[in-house]
């Protein structure tokens, strides 16, 4: 009998991309995903830090688990990532029933641990603590790195991450990132060229460079401009995608490669956080406000039919309702794709912890959140309308989460622009991995809706009389790994 896993993920790419790598290494030990606890030989947890609410959701989750694994003593549960990477303690005192914790550059040592907890009976602690202990580790990760992927693991064998750098130095003051990811270091750009080219091989058309500051990337001579001119020219390879950037990395070298590589996605993820210069100080992001928006003027410039989202924190410590009304006019001048908007939730283990109050009462950041997202709506819909009466080119990704709460009738299908658009539309689900031409009809503030144009045009059949009705097995993601829910 095939061992089961069940594998749950939160937090960002990188978590997904990490969470890619410990299915495919336990696939090849013979273990097949299972999409409940119930019968798992191993549940594994790979988490976030980020926010309060992303390690909630994990406590929660451990605490369910504690009559399983008295029932189930030979299961094994794991926590993975970045709450193992900073709080082991609390997880040990809160889930005593926990078999493993390991951190984020340790991953690769889990079937060994897993064979360890099974026979001893003991916790394993995988774990860099300190940052240059981290950076070794790092650094060992990066040369055994396995290059071996397994498509089927992905969402979309035809989509996948590749890392280009981890951790991050900048040490914003609300951010755990850098201590549970450990100091910035960039991979080498041929390790990367060679990756590209194996997932290319493999059949994949779209990729994405992750980085938590991926325009800070830099290898001796070689900037992220340079990389994207490097792998630009491999064969299959159709979009090239690179998130997140820092505002100050935003160079004219890079923006002139995202305009004259025709692969290279013109969208551009640049957090800014705050439209309130004293509020960015304390934030220490490094830049103010004059310098983003100037920044978006550049980009806009450089990139003329450049799609730009961004990140915004309310409520952070000392934001008055005059800061707060900055951000308001950062995002009504913006013209932003899309925002994501968190409420500040204050991390231990940051600056901001140590020399800050969270003095910001819960309804109040409820409501900026709301005030600020309705802004935003009604950017994206501007937007977004922008586009009826268009063609766009999308890489159909699968059937819509419509589709797959109702499977009956024609077949809604999913994909994106090269500018990250959403695009839904009615089609044959054989064209799931196709680049096609959608005209687009109508919008809504986070779709765009549209019709295939037909056969002759995009090189395949007819395809809006030929849709049909897909059984529910073909669309589900049986055997894949979850997909992450941001905290
Ligand atoms: N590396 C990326 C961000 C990583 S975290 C960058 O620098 O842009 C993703 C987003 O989470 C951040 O952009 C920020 O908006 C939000 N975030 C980070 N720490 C937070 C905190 N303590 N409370 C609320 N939101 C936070
Ligand atoms: Fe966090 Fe700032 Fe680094 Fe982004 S740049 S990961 S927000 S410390
Ligand atoms: Fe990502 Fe969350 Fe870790 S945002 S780097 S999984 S703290």
């Amino acid at each position: 009998m095939p061992k089961k896993l069940y594998l749950e993920t939160v937090g960002c790419q990188m978590n997904v991309l990490d969470s890619e790598l410990v299915v495919g290494s336990l696939r090849r030990q013979g273990y097949q995903l299972t999409e409940t606890t119930d019968d798992a030989d191993v549940i594994l947890f790979n988490t976030c830090s980020v926010r309060q609410h992303a390690e909630d959701k994990i406590y929660s989750a451990l605490g369910r688990l504690r009559f399983f694994k008295n029932t189930r003593p030979d299961a094994i549960i794991g926590v993975l990532g970045c709450m193992a990477q900073k709080d082991q303690e609390i997880i040990k005192k809160r889930a005593p029933h926990v078999d493993i914790i390991c951190g984020t550059g340790q991953l690769a040592q889990l079937p060994t641990l897993i064979t360890a907890a099974r026979e001893t009976g003991t916790l394993q602690l995988a774990l860099s603590l300190d940052r240059t202990e981290a950076r070794h580790e790092v650094e060992r990760s990066f040369e055994s790195y396995d290059p071996s992927r397994d498509p089927s693991m992905r969402p979309n064998p035809f989509q996948a991450f590749v890392r280009i750098m981890i951790g991050c130095d900048k040490f914003c003051t609300y951010c755990i990132v850098p201590a549970v990811r450990g100091p910035e270091q960039s991979r080498p750009p041929e390790h990367i060229a060679a990756e590209v080219r194996q997932l290319a091989g493999e059949g994949c058309k779209e990729i994405t460079l992750l980085g938590q500051t991926v325009n800070s990337y830099h290898h001796g001579s070689s900037a992220l401009s340079d990389l994207l001119a490097r792998i630009h020219d491999t064969p299959g390879i159709e979009r090239i995608k690179f998130i997140t950037n820092y505002p100050k990395d935003m160079t004219d070298d890079l923006l002139h490669a995202v305009r004259d590589l025709p692969k290279v996605s013109p969208y551009l993820h640049v957090p800014a956080q705050s439209g309130c210069n004293e509020v960015l100080k304390r934030m220490k992001r490094m830049y103010t406000v004059e310098f983003y928006r100037d920044m978006l003027a550049r980009c806009r410039e450089i990139v003329p039919d450049v799609a730009v989202s961004s990140d915004f924190i309310v409520g952070f410590s000392g934001e008055t309702e005059e800061s707060f009304q900055k951000t308001c006019d950062l995002v009504r001048d913006g013209k932003f794709k899309n925002s994501f908007i968190f409420k500040y939730s204050t991390r231990p283990g940051t600056k901001g912890h140590e020399l800050y109050a969270d003095d910001i009462a819960e309804e109040v950041k409820k409501r900026r959140n709301n005030d600020l997202l309705m802004i935003q709506n009604a950017a994206s819909l501007t937007d977004h309308r922008a586009f009826i009466g268009k063609r766009v080119e999308v890489l159909v990704e699968g059937p819509s989460k419509n589709a797959l709460k109702h499977a009956a009738g024609p077949l809604q299908l999913t994909g994106r622009t090269p500018s990250d658009h959403i695009v839904v539309f009615d089609g044959n689900p054989r064209l799931i991995g196709a680049s096609i031409e959608i005209d687009i009809v109508d919008a809504t503030s986070f779709t765009l809706f549209g019709n295939a144009v037909t056969g002759e045009r995009i090189g395949v059949d007819e395809i809006r009389e030929d849709c049909c009705e897909v059984p529910s097995a073909t669309i589900t993601k049986n055997d894949r790994i979850s997909l992450p829910l941001v905290g």
